[in-house]
């Protein structure tokens, strides 16, 4: 039986898979992992048991808390990859529009063209220092648009979005009948120095119910293993995604929550390990001031050359 390429292909992840690893990898955009030393009391906390059907309460309760939202407004997923996915399944139907930023994430695109959808793009730009522009979003929307999908800081340059813009976002968003979902997987360690840990209010989820906004313990904080993701949305979405859930992978692993709950009381510790790495000039964390100047520096350089 011959089978045709998928529509939901996407090639940025397949070759991130495939590739040789390379002695000093400089193109992995996770942090070292932490070790299971690294994280205190992680071996006495692995238990096979425990009530997770909707995700483990003392999880769903740091998330909420950490956050600034109700426990209601949680979902538990696996990875950020995972809570993309979801919150697709739960926002979309076969046949609407999904707009997507670009330059982007690929699995952005696939988790919407899997679920039947059309997949639209607007730019941003490197002339605008990848901000996202709401015209351009309003200009790229079609009646049927039912979901507009942004990372903040953005994959791949790190700038996050202005409030104001999203803002505006959500507003249009919301008299089209559709959603906003910013995936924030890189928000933590973009908002967080050693001295003033997590700026909650950043998360777009507190700007209104019509923003979906995913994040992982994986980016920020070195535990891509425990593949713990989470959504935050208004309290009837993530009802949506929870039913979502039953029929993709019914729950996550109370192995993995567990350790991921005992997590979210080390998190400033996790958070400064990595940003330790970053200051050791291992990894290249770039604020949104740097970004422009660089911008700024290489647009010059262009400029003498044309
Ligand atoms: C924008 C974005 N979202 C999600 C992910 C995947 O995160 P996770 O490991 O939590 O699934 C990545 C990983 O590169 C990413 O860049």
């Amino acid at each position: 039986m011959t089978m045709t390429s998928p529509r939901f292909h996407a090639p940025y992840l397949e070759w991130a898979k495939k590739r040789p690893t390379p002695r000093f990898d400089l193109a992995n955009s996770n942090i070292l992992p932490c070790s299971i030393d690294e994280l205190p009391g992680a071996r006495e906390a692995i238990a096979f048991d425990g009530k997770n059907d909707c995700g483990y309460a003392p999880l769903i309760e740091s998330i909420a808390a950490r956050y600034g939202v109700i426990p209601e407004q949680v979902t538990t997923a696996q990875g950020a990859s995972g809570a993309n996915f979801l919150a697709c399944a739960a926002l979309l139907e076969p046949g609407d529009d999904v707009l997507v930023e670009t330059p982007g994430y690929d699995p952005l695109l696939g988790a919407p063209r899997l679920l039947g959808t059309r997949v639209n793009r607007f730019d941003r730009d490197f002339a605008d220092g990848f901000a996202v522009d709401p015209d351009r979003v309003r200009r790229g929307m079609t009646p049927r648009t039912r979901l507009i999908i942004i990372t903040s800081p953005h994959n791949p340059s790190g700038v996050i979005a202005d409030p104001a813009a999203l803002d505006e976002i959500g507003w249009m968003a919301h008299a089209n009948g559709a959603h906003v979902l910013v995936d924030e997987v890189y928000l933590d360690a973009s908002t967080a120095s050693a001295r003033a840990p997590v700026k909650r209010d950043l998360t777009a989820a507190t700007l209104g119910d019509g923003f979906v906004c995913t994040n992982s313990l994986t980016k920020s904080y070195g535990l891509s293993g425990l593949r713990c993701g989470w959504i935050l949305s208004s309290a009837d979405v993530a009802e949506r995604i929870r039913r979502a859930r039953d029929v993709v992978d019914g729950t996550g692993s109370i192995v993995a929550e567990r350790l991921a709950a005992l997590a979210f009381t080390h998190l400033d510790r996790l958070l400064a390990h990595g940003t330790r790495l970053d200051r050791g000039g291992r990894y290249g964390r770039v604020s949104a001031a740097a970004w422009h100047r660089r911008c700024d520096r290489i647009r010059r350089t262009f400029a003498q050359r044309a």
